[in-house]
């Protein structure tokens, strides 16, 4: 190994030093502190070295540094990186960011071989690579949490294909449907959600590195060969735009931001349906909180919360798409405002997706056991939708079938509601004698149709309520979902 000398990252280790000999006075304190992302950019630090280490076997096969800098750099970078697993790295707001940190730390375990490693490659690129590779990881995460998420709906749903609930529109009693096949409409949210995902991962996973500062370099690279060593599925073909855009950045938030609406309305719900208003569910202790002045409280704070976390994604979303707009080619420093948006959009549709599951499907144990799910309440569903005229449709459909054209029979069963609730009682409540004076077509056979049961069993379409189509769905989920 040779001897560490003084080169201009040293120079930047010790603070008030200027950048380089171009510089004739150091950067003041408050510039340094504006400038720097060490502070946030450090977690992109196993991105970092990754790619610096396919950058190094690189630049070996190609002959630009030498075996021996090879092995330097790989024996420094292990070291690195167990320093900064072990919490023993200090990082130094005088070297701005990860990388110029990591690559102080390399010159001063491995001397030459450290400044060597810089050969043929730019910040510009070496930060879009990380932040890619980074990205990669975290996308994946977050595909597993979406499928646990879809698996607790799927799991609640099973249990409930025969629980009816009053479906609303424009939030008015509209007609029944089973507590299982509105679950199952978050499923296809969420599976769309999952459908994005997988497709943007693969612009996420293209490879920057070798576009150097803007323009390539004049070294032999291999991209291919980094490309291959890093799992990239494509390399970035126009070095101005690989150092430039955060169009993957966006992509990415835009898909979390849909994620978390559809969690929101999910959430939204919840809260409502746990309103003592309402009382169609109940949400285990450990997902609730209780007041500091009203005792009898206990409080749906998790739903709230996922929804309103929705906000700040949104808000990420606003930002990185303003952070893009109107920047020229290539990079700029504007980019670097890209990681905190990034990262805390990552951790919020990750933790978000992992508490809704848990509090809706229960946690699972060991052996694959759910506990602490939500509880439906099946009475309080039903006597809702008995309240609400739920199944004036299917008395339209029923004269329908015995040769009303719709719209007049739409107008009778409007005759029908208004007396029934006039009378405050139900359509399935009134004499037979009562509805046949609305038209005599109507026969006994008329309260089958008028039972929430048999409104539900009715709707036996593809994509409809009832409980063999919705059977057929959570078995087409489960195939799925494995
Ligand atoms: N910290 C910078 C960022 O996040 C790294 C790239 C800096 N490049 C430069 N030319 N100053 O974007």
């Amino acid at each position: 190994m040779s001897t560490p000398s003084l080169d201009h990252l040293d120079q930047l280790d010790k603070k008030s030093q200027a950048w380089s000999a171009l510089f004739s006075e150091p950067m003041s304190e408050l510039v340094k502190r504006y400038t720097s992302s060490v502070t946030f950019d450090k977690r992109l630090w196993r991105a970092d070295i990754a790619g610096s280490l396919a950058h190094a076997d690189m630049l070996a096969a190609q002959g630009i540094i030498g075996p021996q800098d090879l092995a330097d750099i790989q024996r420094g970078m292990a070291q690195i990186h167990s320093e900064i697993q072990g919490g023993t790295f200090e990082w130094k707001l005088d070297l701005e960011d990860v990388h110029l940190n990591i690559e102080a730390r390399l010159t001063t375990l491995v001397g030459d071989a450290g400044k060597r490693l810089h050969t043929g490659r730019s910040r510009n690129d070496q930060v879009a690579t990380d932040v890619r590779l980074w990205l990669r990881d975290e996308i994946d995460a977050t595909a597993a949490l979406l499928d646990d998420m879809q698996r607790a709906l799927v799991f609640v749903a099973a249990q409930h294909v025969e629980v009816i609930l009053p479906g609303f529109t424009h939030l008015q009693v509209a007609q029944p449907v089973s507590f299982a096949h509105h679950l199952l409409a978050y499923v296809e949210m969420f599976s769309r959600d999952a459908e994005r995902l997988t497709d943007l991962r693969k612009r996420v996973n293209r490879l920057p590195l070798g576009a150097a500062a803007l323009a390539g370099t004049s070294y032999p690279l291999d991209r291919e060969r980094v490309a291959r060593t890093l799992g990239f599925e494509g390399i970035c073909q126009n070095s101005l735009d690989a150092v430039s855009d955060r169009d993957f950045a966006i992509e990415f938030t835009s898909f979390a931001t849909l994620v978390m609406v559809h969690v929101s309305r999910l959430a939204e719900e919840i809260v409502v349906w746990m309103s003592q208003n309402f009382g169609f569910i109940n949400l285990s202790d450990r997902y609730c909180t209780g007041s500091s002045i009203m005792p009898q409280k206990r409080n749906p704070d998790v739903a709230e919360l996922a929804r309103g976390k929705s906000g700040r994604v949104v808000g990420h979303l606003m930002g990185l798409i303003t952070l893009m707009k109107g920047q020229p080619l290539a990079y700029n420093k504007d980019n670097q405002e890209d990681k905190e948006p990034l990262f805390d959009t990552v951790d919020t549709v990750k933790d978000t997706l992992r508490i809704m599951a848990e509090m809706i499907g229960g946690e699972i144990a060991a052996d694959g056991s759910r506990t602490g799910g939500l509880t439906v309440k099946k009475e309080a569903m039903e006597r809702a939708a008995l309240r609400g005229y739920a199944t004036a449709t299917d008395l339209a459909d029923y004269l329908v079938k015995k040769g009303l054209p719709f719209r007049d029979a739409h107008e009778v069963v409007a005759h029908a509601v208004k007396t029934a609730i006039a009378l405050g009682q139900d359509l399935s409540e009134l004499p037979l004698a009562t509805l046949q004076g609305f038209d005599a077509r109507i026969g006994a056979d008329v309260f089958e149709v008028l039972s929430l049961t048999g409104s539900l069993n009715a709707r036996n379409v593809l994509g409809g309520t009832a409980p063999v189509q919705v059977r057929a769905q959570i078995e087409r989920h489960r195939a799925r979902l494995g």
